[in-house]
């Protein structure tokens, strides 16, 4: 198990010996208070922040100015990660139509469900400044919630050291960095261009650890081969705690009439970001392997907050399951509103009721140990098989497919 004292960073001090006092990142990770007797308590602190439920705005449209930020610890959000900002906001520039929606039903039918959602919208289009004194207004009007501050930057290490100074002194009390953005402005070497780059990743993150003072969640990419490679070194670069994921890389679709690419801009379209119910799968799997990682090699607080197609508090109960201290929603927000907040709180508290469970630390990382190799698991088939003494469960070998029997055969190997 590797410590934070054990790891090197560029100066003396830690990373986090560096932060500040009140809001140091050590191992704090208990429930932050008990609620009423009997009601499961959903209150989480982690990285030292106290929050009321683990349910954060995930950074993007749900975040992007006060009004929407307000309306979100209105309703009872546990955290708010603002809309990614960066030092000059002219050289973001949005395109519109940027979204695409893929829908349940057959054709794409717009009567269908959403179910996946693509964007090619970049980070905030509107001045630091503006970003900056809304935070501060809001960290006035509601000092006891947790606003969190996304920031992406170029590849330079005197921008990521000025934007940190300014983005902290609006009183943010963490950042979140946005190392994950998969469309726009690679050539600026910013967002996933850090993340999908181990080697400039362990670099910038030196940099953004030597001047942060207040907790640091690394936002990692799905779109690389492990996930675990540049999550690890976030952490062992100083980071609190790594957030995943970011959107998928995706092409929306053909419109068969036009044959061209969707979202169409002028004719044209670029491939952009996948999000909402879809993706969820692939998110739980990315958590999970993340969430291993960490266990294994670090135990020293370091947080995981989650990200990807939350609609219900089951999708949280998932992610929590699988060792995730926070669950970010963006695409559900979008879908459903503000108000969601208290469908996600009463459905997990139904869920915990279940189980027994009265705090979210009860069953956080619960289902983790059960994920193994597939020659594991066809060694404990094996054995279960033996001890079971014949009780056939599915078929034993591909020959033994009959073809007349296939669908009922067939379901003879699904678990529920
Ligand atoms: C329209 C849109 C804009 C987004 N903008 C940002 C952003 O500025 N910064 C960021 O870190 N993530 C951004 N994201 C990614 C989300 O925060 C989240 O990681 C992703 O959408 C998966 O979660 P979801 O299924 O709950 O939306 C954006 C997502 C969408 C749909």
């Amino acid at each position: 198990m590797e410590s934070l004292t054990l790891r090197a960073s560029p100066s003396t001090a830690s990373p986090l010996q560096r932060r500040l006092p009140g809001r140091r990142a050590t191992s704090v990770r208990a429930t932050a208070s008990s609620g009423a007797a009997g009601e499961p308590d959903l209150s989480v602190c982690v990285n030292g922040l106290k929050m009321p439920n683990p349910f954060v705005i995930g950074s993007g449209p749900p975040g992007t100015n006060y009004t929407v930020m307000k309306r979100a610890f209105d309703e009872g959000w546990g955290g708010v990660i603002a809309k990614t900002v960066s030092l000059d906001a002219e050289k973001v520039i949005n395109v519109t139509p940027r979204y695409a929606k893929l829908r349940a039903e057959p054709n794409g039918s717009a009567m269908g469900k959403i179910i996946g959602w693509q964007n090619i919208e970049l980070i905030s289009d509107r001045p630091l400044e503006t970003m900056l004194n809304e935070f501060k207004q809001l960290k006035e009007e509601y000092p006891d919630r947790i606003l969190i501050g996304s920031i992406m930057e170029e590849y330079n290490k005197a921008a990521w050291h000025e934007l940190i100074e300014r983005v902290e002194e609006s009183g943010v009390d963490a950042l979140e960095i946005n190392f994950s953005c998969p469309h726009g402005m690679p050539e600026r070497k910013m967002g996933a261009a850090v993340g999908q780059d181990c080697g400039l990743l362990e670099e910038v993150c030196g940099w953004i650890n030597e001047k942060a003072t207040v907790p640091v969640w690394a936002k990692m990419t799905p779109n690389i081969t492990d996930i675990t490679q540049p999550a690890r070194v976030a952490l062992k670069s100083g980071c609190e705690g790594v957030s995943a994921i970011n959107t998928i890389m995706s092409v929306m679709g053909i419109n068969l009439k036009t044959l061209r690419p969707e979202p169409c801009v002028e004719g044209y379209s670029t491939p952009g970001g996948y999000s909402a119910r879809a993706v969820h799968p692939i998110a739980l799997a990315k958590v999970m392997q993340i969430a291993r990682m960490m266990k294994e090699e670090f135990d020293n607080g370091q947080s995981l907050s989650a990200i990807g197609g939350v609609e219900t508090g089951n999708d949280a109960a998932e992610f929590i399951l699988l060792g995730a201290d926070t669950v970010q929603v963006c695409t559900g927000v979008m879908m459903h509103g503000y108000p969601l907040v208290k469908k996600l709180g009463t459905e997990l508290q139904d869920f915990m009721r279940e189980h027994n469970f009265s705090s979210i630390e009860d069953f956080r990382g619960a289902s983790l140990p059960y994920f193994t190799t597939h020659t594991d698991l066809v060694q404990r088939q094996k054995e279960a098989i033996k001890q079971r003494k014949a009780i056939r469960k599915g078929l034993q070998s591909d020959k033994d497919w009959t073809g007349d029997g296939f669908v009922k055969e067939t379901e003879s190997m699904v678990s529920n």
